[in-house]
């Protein structure tokens, strides 16, 4: 049965650009920066220049398992974290310049209120399924497990340390019962199973829905890798997922015979965009609706967030019903820095706020690097070089000494004020005719998401600009026609007009600094983006230009090396803490002779049987063929295994231990086995290779 969705606005003009809402247990740095936060500011400012009605919106993302989580690890409250990081999150978004038209949080009143309100409404429409289910619980800590409080082996991957709600290895969204050997990150104990009560969203309900928006849809024209991923995902069939939690931070789950529960973080954290929209509304005395019923919706998100936003909260607005559904979701892949993967753990980033006190006014150049390099379509590496390079080559050799000349010369030979041209030549006309052509060129690209290309269009503006001077050299002309650079500097100022306000959306500083050089506050008509294609002239003669001032400076390389250096210093620390941790390595024993050793008869066997010992929570006893016999084996692995997962294992056993009773069990033998890193046991197995029973290990 077709279904009826809305994701066309009949107003083509106004947008509702969402960025994601950082989670506050940390600071931001620039994978965050690069992925989501540059991109849709670039988006936003870009839309305002058009003349477009824009709502930028974000937030702090303040629930969740990892709020509470890394409150317990600093010793402090969750409050207390949230407001920490809320702090810190804002003030660096704000010294980059991303021009949100809110920044709100999820701890606000008016997010509870709203939040609170589209679940019931859901509630009450009958839109979730009410069920009983086994959940895992950690019995030490006395909590129920979901999310990040508990890791295992991922069931599509095999990567080893997946959490309750998703893989970060393969990007799988997953139920905390899917993983393989579970493991409370409260305790470390190994989880059981206990009953409790959720909601859950059917989400097999809106495959039918999902398929026709998406797939049969127009959604081709989203980015392959969010297409790909999310057609896989529908493909691969969608199951219920709980919007219910057992934890005491978050949104109480407005409903009677909920105590105790709270709203899963996913379920609210989206809900946010809303409640952000309707707190700047509200300050700016506006509407919050048509935003979010008559509007065109954008999503900027990283790629770990594809499947909450293309799946999961569509589904959900499609079943709440008040609201549009979003046009496109450009989700950017990851960044590395110098080759390996960000990680806050192990402090591998570049923190923007620890940025800005080794580069401090150098905000448009991280901004520019990072668009430059943007991981947009694959993984990408941000190197300590190439920001040097794309400084020093780029900002400060092109678009910096273009402007430094014009208005250098401009000074020079007409104490700043602009002169009036004589007739054009071929080459001014042309070059006139080529600036025209980058507001749309620059507008395509951005259009189209692709703001790397669009970055170097824009830079392609600084280079036409050098051209031209290079070309017709006023400092060589000016000894024998001062009429002539008269034409070509007044040219020149048109270009480096435009770069004002066509770099406006990528270095807003730049574009700043340089209209205030350009003396924009005292032009009438201060050019906007359609007037450099539209009209002739952007800087009029006799206008008077301010002096020149550097846009950009050189990176050194002792700046360059100082930061490697402390990669460097972070890269040994680490080593330095897992040497630590496997300081714990037992000595070696006394030396045994050869003689000694092939006293040990060690074979390859298979677990047959398996059961738990009564009474005894380590113990199991296993039958195991030995390619001998059949023989009884009781091993102390039961905190380690279930009967079940082990039974048809191929496992090394020293067959000629002589027989001890364990519980009044006879034991003849012992199944070889090792720790992993988190201290599980695991078996010393002939690798999965199929080897005979019987056979023998020497
Ligand atoms: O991955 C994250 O950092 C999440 N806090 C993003 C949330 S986006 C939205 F749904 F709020
Ligand atoms: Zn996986």
């Amino acid at each position: 049965m077709s279904q009826k969705y809305n994701d066309t606005p009949q107003n083509k003009n106004r947008f509702t650009i969402t960025a994601a809402l950082p989670y506050t247990n940390g600071p931001i740095h620039i994978g965050h920066l690069a992925g989501v936060y540059v991109p849709a500011d670039i988006y936003a400012r870009y839309l305002r220049l058009k003349g477009k009605d824009v709502a930028f919106i974000c937030g702090s993302d303040e629930h969740g398992a990892a709020i509470p989580m890394k409150a317990k690890k600093e010793g402090v409250t969750p409050q207390e974290i949230i407001d920490k990081y809320n702090g810190i999150i804002k003030k660096s978004f704000e010294e980059f310049g991303i021009s949100f038209d809110n920044y709100s949080r999820t701890s606000a009143k008016i997010h509870h209120k709203t939040a609170s309100g589209f679940f019931k409404k859901m509630y009450e429409d009958g839109k979730f399924i009410e069920e009983i289910t086994e959940q895992l619980y950690d019995e030490e800590a006395q909590q129920f497990l979901a999310d990040r409080f508990v890791v295992g082996t991922c069931p599509k991957c095999n990567h080893d340390g997946a959490y309750g709600d998703q893989c970060e290895s393969c990007g799988s969204s997953l139920n905390a019962t899917d993983l393989i050997n579970p493991k409370s990150t409260i305790s470390g104990s190994i989880p059981v199973l206990r009953e409790t009560k959720h909601w859950f969203l059917p989400l097999d309900q809106y495959d039918t829905f999902l398929r026709e928006w998406i797939i049969k849809g127009h959604k081709k024209d989203w980015k392959s890798n969010v297409y790909g991923q999310v057609k896989s995902w529908i493909d691969e069939g969608l199951k219920a997922r709980a919007v219910t939690r057992d934890l005491d931070w978050g949104i109480p789950v407005p409903v009677e015979g909920a105590e105790g529960k709270v709203l899963y973080v996913w379920f609210d954290a989206p809900i946010g965009y809303i409640s952000s929209t309707k707190e700047w509304a509200e300050r700016e005395g506006k509407d919050w609706e048509p935003y979010w019923k008559d509007s065109r919706l954008i999503h900027f998100i990283g790629k770990d967030n594809i499947v909450f936003h293309c799946i999961i909260f569509p589904a959900m607005l499609q079943a709440h019903g008040d609201f549009i559904l979003p046009e496109n979701v450009p989700a950017n892949e990851f960044l590395n820095l110098e080759g390996q993967k960000l990680s806050t753990s192990k402090n591998w980033a570049v923190w923007l706020h620890e940025y800005l006190e080794d580069f401090p006014e150098k905000q448009d150049v991280l901004r520019y690097t990072l668009t430059a390099n943007a991981p947009e379509n694959k993984d990408n590496d941000f190197t300590w070089k190439d920001f040097q390079a794309r400084n020093n080559n780029e900002l400060v050799a092109i678009f910096g000494n273009f402007i430094n000349r014009v208005i250098v010369l401009t000074h020079k030979y007409y104490d700043g004020k602009i002169p009036a041209p004589n007739t054009f030549s071929d080459i001014d006309t042309q070059t006139l005719q080529e600036l025209k052509k980058y507001p749309e060129i620059i507008s395509n690209s951005i259009e189209k998401y692709r703001f790397r290309e669009a970055s170097q269009e824009l830079m392609n503006v600084a280079r036409l600009g050098n051209k031209y001077l290079a070309d017709e050299e006023p400092w060589k002309v000016i000894k024998q026609d001062e009429e002539r650079v008269k034409t070509v500097m007044y040219v020149a100022l048109q270009i480096a007009a435009g770069l004002a306000v066509l770099s406006e959306p990528f270095l807003p500083f730049t574009s700043n600094n340089l209209k205030k050089m350009l003396a924009f506050g005292t032009l009438n008509n201060i050019p906007a983006w359609n007037d450099i294609a539209e009209k002739d002239v952007l800087l009029p003669a006799e206008h008077t230009v301010e002096k020149a001032s550097l846009l950009f400076t050189k990176v050194e390389d002792e700046e360059i090396q100082k930061q490697l250096d402390r990669l460097e210093a972070t890269k040994k620390a680490n080593q330095a803490s897992i040497a630590e941790e496997n300081a714990t390595v037992e000595p070696q024993k006394d030396t045994i002779t050869f003689d000694d050793f092939s006293k040990l008869d060690i074979r390859v066997g298979t677990i047959l049987e398996a059961e738990k010992m009564p009474k005894a929570d380590k113990l199991l006893v296993l039958k195991v063929d030995t390619g001998l016999d059949v023989r009884t084996i009781v091993s102390g692995i039961a905190k380690s295994f279930t009967p079940e997962e082990i039974v048809g294992k191929q496992v090394s056993v020293l067959v000629n231990l002589a027989p001890r009773k364990l519980r009044g069990v006879e034991s003849e033998g012992m199944i070889l086995m090792t720790e992993n890193k988190d201290g599980k046991l695991v078996f010393l197995n002939p690798d999965e290779a199929n080897i005979p029973n019987g056979k023998t290990i020497n």
